[in-house]
């Protein structure tokens, strides 16, 4: 599919992130020339950044096979002890979502990135025997949005780990452009900028922009995509200059209208959004964060004054809050 085909399947087509590309490249041409199997790796990180990008990347330039699954998917030991088993030497097991792993699940997984074992307990009562099955060296590479959110045990065993910052507006650019070579699309440089600068940071909402973008170059205009047709296409999707969708200005909005500007807590303002409360605190809330309209306090998420002149409203909240 076209998500697939604009994923880079090389370390050196790999746009931006440049500290956690010297860092993977390193470890990578270390463990290649030892032969051996490269060490577990956590990617953390907002989403939509690269973490699944980068663990095919990791299995492609170590030359193995990547098992893909995600910490939900996987219900109950038995299901992770079918995978460990059926994995060759050197093969990279990818977990998206790997803090979302069930306890009894993350205690199989123990060994088996410790000592490469499988602990199988056979019978019931006093009479249940522990055996334990050798295991390939493998390679996990672990995917969450944030380290804290690890076990200590769990996060104590990636013996690499590397965190995924918000893209630069130029490097946005770069892969704008690299992907409407790829999808056949004509951009100028400045169609372009227009699309990286209202990507809040995030290459996936940079590419399903571009190509909300090229339907309406297409339909709208003659195909290609300068600046007046691509601010004319994100005005229509209602992306603001600054990136914020419908449901960002939505979430200021509530805060500002229902609860004084807050402090309000997660999960009271998700249900007055009708969203889920992980949704709001990982997707919605870190670019928020980030352009300091936001922020996150013991009290609640409070909105900072930059919000409500971005969306035109009064604070008339007391001073002395800033
Ligand atoms: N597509 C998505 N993320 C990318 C990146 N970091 N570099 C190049 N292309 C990408």
């Amino acid at each position: 599919d076209t998500e697939n085909s604009l994923r880079p399947s090389r370390l050196e087509d790999y746009i931006g992130q440049e500290k956690v590309k010297e860092t993977i490249s390193i470890f990578i041409q270390a463990a290649i020339g030892r032969g051996e199997a490269l060490d577990h790796v956590l990617l953390f990180g907002p989403p939509g950044l690269g973490k699944t990008t980068l663990a095919n990347i990791i299995a492609n330039e170590m030359g193995v096979n990547i098992r893909t699954t995600s910490g939900p998917a996987i219900e109950r030991p038995g299901d992770l002890a079918a995978i460990l088993t059926n994995l060759t030497a050197g093969d990279v097991l990818f977990i998206d979502e790997v803090h979302r792993l069930s306890r009894a699940v993350e205690e199989v997984l123990y060994p088996a990135m410790e000592d490469f074992a499988l602990d199988i307990v056979i019978g019931k009562g006093p009479g249940a025997r522990s055996l334990r099955l050798e295991l390939p060296r493998f390679t996990l590479v672990g995917a969450t949005t944030r380290a804290g959110l690890l076990t200590s045990p769990l996060r104590d065993r990636f013996g690499v780990m590397s965190r995924l910052d918000f893209y630069q507006p130029e490097e946005l650019v770069l892969i704008v452009k690299r992907s409407a070579q790829i999808l056949g699309v004509e951009i100028t440089r400045e169609g372009a900028l227009e699309i990286a600068g209202r990507s809040r940071g995030t290459p996936r909402v940079a590419n399903r922009l571009l190509k909300r973008v090229r339907d309406y170059a297409q339909v709208r205009a003659d195909g290609l995509i300068n600046l007046e047709v691509a601010m004319a296409a994100l005005s229509f999707l209602e992306v603001d200059p600054l990136g914020l969708d419908h449901s960002d200005r939505t979430l200021l909005k509530t805060i500002i209208q229902k609860f004084g500007g807050g402090p309000v807590g997660l999960d009271t303002l998700a249900a007055a959004t009708s969203e889920e409360s992980e949704t709001v605190e990982d997707v919605y809330e870190p670019y928020l964060i980030q352009l300091g309209m936001l922020i996150r306090t013991p009290r609640g998420r409070i909105v900072t004054p930059r919000a409500f002149q971005h969306l035109g409203l009064k604070d008339q909240r007391e001073g002395g809050l800033f």
